[in-house]
């Protein structure tokens, strides 16, 4: 396979081939994602939910984050690898955000980080492009903002946060960022964004008038089952099929059914 880059993306923008996108934490899944032909893997700091059952993103620390993109690596061979910079890790300053930055790139072998924000952070994300590392931006609902927000409903509803993000789009652009995130915000704003710059706009709970989609990968395959928002489509019902299976297991092992002649030495 020929490896997926940050030119490849905005290449397929150009081409108005859309991106496919999903999160991937560890090894054994990211393997599966990658030879399904997935364009872009990202190392979500949805980890914290997702593996690490916290209610929040806040928590996961950029170890952890490094520990789950370097499993992710040894799996991928074409999909790039964009790397959640966490909660904390970036917001105190530039030179701390590419300290950060660079120890994703070095310990873990990802091709790219993902930071939230808009000009709040334009100084880091400055600092770490100027380093060589490829930043794509996250605008919309940006998780690590939960707590100021209160809800994790649409977002840029009204007009004055609309007009901010949108001018937070231009200039993630303008400093460079490869791609964008919109998370969660009205579809006819995420087309207008995704119209209006020429790098590529993924989105999630963003509408179809965007460059492309990404979504949690265990919500996709419902192997998560509580949480459903309209903007997720799931593809298999794994918590069901798992419980099934396991609970099979469970009365096999239970009735001596399991194993059987064939399954011992
Ligand atoms: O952490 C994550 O999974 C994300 C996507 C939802 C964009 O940031
Ligand atoms: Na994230």
């Amino acid at each position: 396979y020929k490896r997926i880059t940050t030119k490849s993306l905005v290449e397929m923008k150009e081409n108005g081939e859309k991106i496919s996108m999903l999160t991937a934490y560890d090894y054994t899944m990211a393997k599966i994602v990658d030879s399904s032909g997935v364009d872009v893997i990202l190392v979500g700091d949805s980890a914290s939910n997702v593996m690490a059952g916290h209610e929040t993103t806040l928590p996961i620390t950029l170890d952890q984050m490094i520990y789950h993109a370097s499993a992710v690596v040894r799996a991928a061979q074409r999909a790039l690898i964009v790397v959640d910079l966490p909660f904390g890790s970036y917001q105190s300053d530039p030179k701390e955000a590419l300290r950060s930055a660079i120890r994703i790139m070095k310990e873990s072998g990802g091709h790219a980080v993902k930071l939230e924000g808009g000009k709040e952070i334009k100084e880091s994300i400055k600092r770490i492009l100027n380093a060589g590392i490829p930043v794509m931006g996250h605008l919309g609902l940006t998780p690590q903002s939960i707590y100021k927000f209160g809800t994790y409903t649409v977002r840029a509803k009204e007009e004055e946060e609309a007009e901010k993000l949108i001018e937070d789009a231009k200039m993630l652009e303008r400093v460079g960022c490869f791609a964008l995130v919109l998370e969660k915000i009205p579809a006819a704003l995420a087309q207008k964004v995704a119209e209006s710059i020429s790098i590529p706009v993924i989105g999630i709970g963003a509408g179809n008038g965007v460059d492309g989609q990404v979504l949690v990968l265990h919500d996709m395959i419902g192997m998560t089952h509580e949480f459903s928002p309209r903007f997720l489509r799931r593809y298999m019902n794994l918590y069901e099929d798992m419980t099934m299976a396991i609970g099979q297991y469970v009365s096999d092992v239970k009735t001596v059914d399991f194993p059987n002649e064939n399954e011992q030495y």
